[in-house]
């Protein structure tokens, strides 16, 4: 493969000095507002070797996403993103639309010489994954890269956890144990929005919050799952349409009914390669958990634990400690010497959701700068896809246990 070659770089934007990195955003709901968060602060608190412009915003109402880029601070809009590809004034797209866009807008950036952010999951079946995986590889070759959104990997606690993994300091792994527990679908009569229908989000709780923790578990273990057994549910199989504006968690209900084509919980074992033994629980039905998060790794050497809830928070047990001190202690992930911290506030300052999109942000512009494949790569995001897809087939054959394909 050809190494990537630097793009021609425009003019500085005024004041900085450094070379732009225009980017155009389809979306502007829910991650939208995230991501726009991330590109207009990263530059502001971390020295980037380029500077992020909020250059393009593509909604399809052209009032509304003219309001929602004044708003969330970007210059121009565009009503189809098939024009904001075609803008040559973009250097990046930012797909933050539901999973049923995401590979026809990604082929079409990579194709147009865009690098290319896709938010999670990375599509809606393994066949999109592998294509858009295909293009990632082949842009890299010309020199343009291809991201998936997992931002979790960049909350400070969950990197510093990977560097003490990677560091040795929980041994050999023997389980991971991972929920991410919502609770916004309790109420039956939550209308039936896009993540609830098949053909718009390609899976329930599963593709959503399973998809997260898939990633996270395997980024934190630093292998990959081998296999699972699963189980999945539709506690709610019938909802009202919805009404009005609001596609997102606030949705509000209007007369008639739809079919739910969704799981709304997934449950699932797993073996990783190396033969530790994992659980995993997404749903939206635990209620009183709002985003709770929890991942617990045991190692011969130790434990750590995390909960996004209260996410400036790695608890640590060093089982190499004298047994009469040994337990579980509080790391406050505030320190200058943990990850993405020392542009922050002093310690104990804590941070908070928002800080995972501008680190995502930081992360990416480094890796466009130096030409590196970012992590996580579309590759990565057609593996927990594969995962996805294993823990349906094994749930739709009563919990065989079923092999990720590689
Ligand atoms: N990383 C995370 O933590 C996280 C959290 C939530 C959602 N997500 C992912 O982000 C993506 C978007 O989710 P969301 O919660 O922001 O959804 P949302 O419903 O809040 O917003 C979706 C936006 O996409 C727009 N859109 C849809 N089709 C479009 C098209 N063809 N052209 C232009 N705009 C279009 C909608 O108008 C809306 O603005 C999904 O893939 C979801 O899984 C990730």
């Amino acid at each position: 493969m050809e190494q990537p070659q630097p793009s021609a770089e425009p003019q500085s934007p005024p004041g900085t000095g450094k070379p732009p990195l225009r980017v155009g955003m389809v979306g502007y709901a829910f991650m939208g507002a995230a991501h726009s968060q991330g590109w207009r602060t990263a530059g502001r608190v971390f020295d980037l070797p380029r500077q992020p412009v909020l250059a393009v915003l593509c909604g399809r109402d052209g009032a509304a996403a003219r309001t929602a880029a004044d708003r969330l601070g970007w210059a121009a809009v565009e009503t189809d993103w098939r024009a904001l590809i075609a803008r040559d004034d973009v250097d990046l797209v930012d797909i933050c639309t539901p999973g049923d866009s995401h590979a026809e807008i990604a082929l079409a950036a990579l194709a147009a010489g865009k690098h290319v952010l896709c938010e999670k999951p990375l599509a809606n079946t393994v066949d999109e994954a592998v294509t858009m995986t295909r293009a990632a590889d082949e842009a890299y070759g010309r020199g343009r890269l291809a991201m998936v959104g997992f931002n979790y990997r960049r909350v400070p606690a969950t990197a510093l956890a990977r560097r003490m993994v990677a560091d040795g300091r929980l041994g050999t792994l023997r389980h991971v144990r991972v929920a991410y527990l919502q609770d916004w679908l309790t109420d039956p009569g939550f209308p039936l929005t896009w993540r609830l229908r098949k053909e718009l989000a390609g899976s329930g709780a599963l593709g959503d919050l399973g998809a997260h923790i898939v990633d996270l578990a395997q980024y934190l273990a630093g292998e990959r799952l081998a296999g699972v057994s699963a189980l999945t549910e539709t506690f709610v199989r019938e909802r009202p349409l919805p009404g009005g504006a609001g596609s997102g968690l606030t949705a509000m209900p209007a007369a008639g009914t739809g079919t739910v084509t969704v799981d709304d919980a997934a449950l699932f074992t797993g073996r990783f390669a190396s033969g530790a033994l994992a659980s995993f629980e997404a749903t939206r039905y635990a209620t009183g958990r709002k985003n709770a998060l929890r991942i617990e790794l045991n190692g011969e050497r130790g434990s750590l634990c995390f909960d996004l809830e209260r996410l400036n928070e790695l608890w640590f047990h060093d089982a190499t400690d004298p047994g009469a001190e040994a337990g579980f202690r509080r790391i406050l992930v505030t320190e200058p010497d943990h990850p993405y911290i020392d542009a922050w506030w002093p310690p104990g300052h804590g941070l908070g959701y928002e800080h995972t999109f501008v680190h995502q942000v930081r992360d990416l512009v480094h890796a466009i700068d130096e030409g590196r494949r970012p992590d996580p790569s579309f590759a990565d995001g057609l593996q927990v896809q594969r995962v996805l897809a294993a823990v349906e087939e094994s749930a739709g054959k009563n919990s065989v246990y079923t092999p990720v394909a590689d």
